[in-house]
């Protein structure tokens, strides 16, 4: 059956992030009108998962060049003959290298990605899940005093997990200065927005973040450690259990993701494409606030549970500011 929007279903599964979109065959083409759908639920979910999907590469990539240009990884094995497709294929002789960590992928980059798509080929019997968090919502829970502390500051990103791969040989030393040239550190603003729903995304991750400009190490860690501890928030969090052809997208500019290393020697196969994304604007609570509170997002308004509408610690702090404390 040809897809039509008509025929697109988006199930909300995670109270902050991820949603299922149903009535949809990737192995068949999309019109415009059926992906205006997928794209909104994507901006919306930040998370989208298609179940029972059998696609083959070349179906992967003309769904991923759907949301924009893609992109090659830098340091990844990928494809000769297609390098923007990236094989995950993990067990007892090739360990799962540094995923096993909270990150937004490829933040090292001036423009980090829009999203990355993930299609599954061979899943283990046991464990294997990613894990995602909303970073909207993390930043939403944040106190209003800490919000205020972190805008307008910048973190310095650096592919450092990436060092490893290079040894100790002049080849190697020579490879690595010319990865350093072309991907110098970088900085981004901690508070990010969302270039399509303007809102203010909580953009520090353990991987590649290293530093808060302009503070001192012992403060930059501290606080770092403090930002990066809100995406492990089981509220702002969402498991995915992968089956054999699930496909997966996520909005690289506003999540965070985890591959949680439990099926090891177990293999684990999966296809990645990377959409090319833009620069990392930064968001001003004086004017942005103002024009998402203005109800002027291209978003539609959403009945679900708004993010941030789980705020275990700003009520803490409430109540104690109402008692004086
Ligand atoms: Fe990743």
């Amino acid at each position: 059956m040809a897809n039509s929007a008509a025929n697109v279903k988006v199930v909300q599964r995670g109270a902050h992030i991820g949603a299922e979109i149903q009535g949809v065959d990737l192995t068949q083409s999309l019109d415009d009108e059926t992906f205006k759908v997928i794209e909104a639920a994507f901006v919306e979910h930040e998370l989208l998962v298609f179940l029972n999907q059998p696609i083959n590469s070349e179906q992967q990539i003309d769904f991923a060049k759907k949301f924009g240009e893609l992109s090659i990884h830098p340091f990844s094995p990928n494809s000769d003959d297609t390098p923007e497709l990236i094989m995950f294929d993990n067990d007892a002789d090739n360990p799962p290298f540094s995923t096993d960590c909270w990150h937004s992928d490829e933040t090292f980059r001036a423009d980090p990605p829009l999203a990355t798509m993930l299609h599954g080929l061979v899943i283990p019997e046991v464990g294997g899940d990613t894990m995602f968090a909303s970073m909207t919502s993390a930043y939403e829970g944040l106190s209003d005093r800490m919000k205020n502390f972190i805008s307008g500051l910048e973190a310095i990103h650096d592919f450092k997990p990436f060092r490893a791969l290079f040894g100790s040989d002049e080849k190697s030393k020579a490879d690595l200065r010319y990865y350093e040239d072309r991907y110098p550190p970088i900085l981004h603003p901690v508070v990010s927005k969302h270039p399509v729903s303007g809102k203010p995304v909580l953009f520090v991750n353990p991987q590649f973040t290293i530093k808060i400009n302009g503070m001192d190490e012992v403060e930059s860690r501290n606080l770092l450690t403090q930002l990066f501890d809100q995406a492990k928030i089981p509220e702002y969090q969402f498991r995915h259990h992968w089956a054999v052809d699930t496909v997966v997208i996520w909005d690289n500019r506003s999540t965070q993701h985890y591959a949680v290393h439990d099926y090891f020697p177990q293999r684990r196969k999966l296809d990645r494409v990377t959409i090319k994304g833009s620069k990392i604007l930064a968001y001003s609570e004086t004017a942005d606030a103002k024009s998402i509170q203005n109800n002027k997002s291209p978003l539609p308004d959403n009945p679900k549970i708004k993010h941030g509408d789980h705020k275990p610690k700003r009520e803490l702090e409430r109540q104690l500011d109402e008692a004086g404390n």
